[in-house]
């Protein structure tokens, strides 16, 4: 049994130089997405784990989240994308389809 019924992953990685999904505002997304679940839904804030993450290796389509265990990709662009994935997803387990990313990702080696 899982400790937890969703574990989320933002990615907040930073480059100096090139894309990386913090230069998209994503450690301070992350955290508003942890405040917006915790207000919103105190009983699924403990159910559901919000991290932080390193890149993600999907930095052409960011910036990045993915929610476990769908295994989920979402991009996003401000609070209100925010506010719509943990409303919709993570408290209501739909899926925000205008969000998510498409499975064509090939890992490149
Ligand atoms: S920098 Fe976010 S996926 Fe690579």
């Amino acid at each position: 049994m899982s400790i937890y019924e969703r574990h989320v992953f933002f990615c907040t990685n930073h480059r100096e130089n090139g894309a990386a999904c913090n230069h998209h505002g994503a450690t301070d997304l992350c955290a508003y997405a942890k405040k917006r679940l915790t207000e919103a839904a105190p009983e699924y804030a403990k159910r559901v784990r919000v991290n932080r993450a390193g890149c993600l290796a999907r930095c052409q389509d960011g910036p990045v989240i993915v929610v476990y265990p769908e295994a989920v990709w979402y991009t996003y662009i401000d609070a209100i994308d925010i506010d719509e994935i943990v409303n919709e997803h993570l408290i209501n387990g739909r899926f925000v389809e205008r969000l998510r990313i498409d499975e064509s990702f090939q890992f490149q080696k």
